[in-house]
């Protein structure tokens, strides 16, 4: 791979990687998850379950792709030539699709949203009909394709322009300003009146709510949150250049992502309980919830709900844009790499593919909603079959690859470069023990726990 592009500098792979994983993950699931599980104490465990198991699995991701320069297929057939290994990378083929198109559906709704905020639906006097709002527009055919083709549209064009001037260019500037927007609407949902009911919801732990469920729950949403086990962390990686420092960047990850994360928690759950609305309301929540109370509660008005809807939909379209990126950068490199086509074929081809089954996944809302795989809309199909199987099943194998199958040479060699990183050569032993044993050991039980159950 001699002309292979590179991220530029370490600030662009820690904001390449955090563009990648914070998303809705962050903004659209992460509320709605840590209000079904009992507030505080979930946020506790997903912390733990960050640090932990989904660090390592980040870091795994990054040793492969930093190793091998390669796209995901390439680097485990490099890494283990002629083994079944190379099914892993086809597995990173195929989930990134999945999730891209359903993912597209919500960033679609997202940039709706903002059309509907721009033109001044959220009204202090339409704030009873803005929770209806969502179910007549999810469910319509039209409305939801366009903007499901604008929002795929976009990521493509991204997509297209490269790496340092696609990928690089969109998340430095994207991430600081993601930040400063998503530090204003909490900064605006603390001053509701009482608010202050939400705060203690998110930051005084009650343990008693805690279900086994729980711990299941707060992995998957780590691991979403933070993209593991579907190669798109691995393909990021494999544009950071050798003197780059992978604990540095896949902690920095973490740890943005994280922060994120509990910013839109503050963001979301003091505005829920300012208005006397449960914080269990589930996934509509940021979509039927959060519009009725900027709309009801703006005490300046239209021009503040306005505003603040505005801010609200931006942040979320320009999260999921930062993240659909990266699960479409994994096909294309792949097509580009492995197939010899040019960066705007390979581009169109995965953008045909997910729109296709994006079109799906819109219509299971609608028309196609009687139409059921397993007992679920395709949509829903899609959402479990990538969050609650093949992301853990990838992560999984990942850890594995990186504990048992490579050469622990190799990954000291990559974690500590050379082990010219003392710090990293230091805590080697810990990183490695978690990889090897901790991380597929419980994210193993959790699995088979899960398909048993
Ligand atoms: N991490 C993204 C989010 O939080 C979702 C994602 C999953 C991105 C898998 C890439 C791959 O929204």
């Amino acid at each position: 791979m001699t002309n292979r592009e590179h991220f530029g500098s370490r600030a662009a792979v820690i904001m390449a990687m955090a563009g990648s994983a914070i998303g809705l993950g962050n903004i659209w699931r992460f509320p709605f998850i840590v209000g079904e599980y009992g507030g505080a104490a979930f946020i506790l465990i997903y912390i733990l379950c960050s640090f932990l198991l989904s660090l390592p699995i980040l870091l795994s991701e990054s040793i492969i792709g930093r190793r091998t320069h390669q796209n995901t297929f390439g680097a485990m057939n490099t890494l283990a030539p002629g083994t079944k290994w190379k099914w892993l990378g086809l597995l990173t083929m195929v989930s990134p699709i999945i999730i891209l198109s359903y993912y597209s559906v919500v960033g679609g709704w997202s940039f709706a949203y903002l059309c509907k905020a721009v033109s001044l639906q959220f009204r202090p006097e339409n704030a009873e009909t803005v929770t209806g709002m969502f179910g007549t527009f999810s469910s319509s055919t039209w409305g939801p394709l366009a903007c499901l083709t604008v929002f795929l549209g976009l990521t493509a064009l991204i997509i297209f322009s490269g790496v340092k001037k696609g990928i690089e260019k969109f998340s430095k500037i994207s991430i600081p300003v993601l930040f400063v927007l998503i530090v204003a609407i909490a900064v605006y949902s603390l001053t509701l009146p009482g608010s202050s009911e939400g705060v203690r919801y998110l930051v005084k732990p009650d343990f008693s709510k805690l279900t086994a469920d729980a711990f299941s729950a707060a992995l998957g949403q780590s691991f979403f949150s933070l993209s593991l086990g579907v190669g798109t962390m691995l393909i990021y990686s494999s544009y950071v250049n050798k003197h780059e420092n992978l604990v540095a960047s896949g902690a920095g990850t973490a740890f943005f992502d994280m922060l994120f994360a509990i910013l839109a928690g503050f963001a979301v759950m003091p505005a829920v309980f300012a208005a006397g609305i449960a914080p269990t309301s589930g996934p509509g929540l940021v979509f039927e919830t959060l519009p009725f109370i900027f709309a009801k509660m703006g005490s300046g008005g239209i021009f503040i709900s306005s505003a603040i809807s505005i801010i609200f939909f931006f942040t979320i379209l320009v999260a999921a844009l930062s993240s659909s990126i990266s699960m479409m950068e994994v096909g294309v490199a792949y097509l580009v790499e492995e197939k010899g086509v040019t960066r705007g074929k390979a581009t169109l081809g995965i953008f045909a593919i997910t729109f296709c089954l994006g079109i799906l996944c819109s219509l299971s809302f609608g028309v196609l909603s009687d139409f059921k795989l397993l007992g679920n809309t395709i949509f829903n199909f899609c959402d479990k079959l990538c969050s609650n199987f093949l992301m853990t099943l990838g992560a999984l194998l990942f850890s594995i690859f990186v504990g048992w199958k490579m050469d622990k040479a190799a990954v000291r060699e990559e974690l500590t470069n050379g082990g010219s990183i003392r710090f990293n050569s230091k805590i080697f032993p810990v990183v490695y023990f978690l990889i090897k044993y901790v991380a597929p050991v419980t994210i193993g039980v959790i699995f088979i726990s899960g398909l048993l159950a």
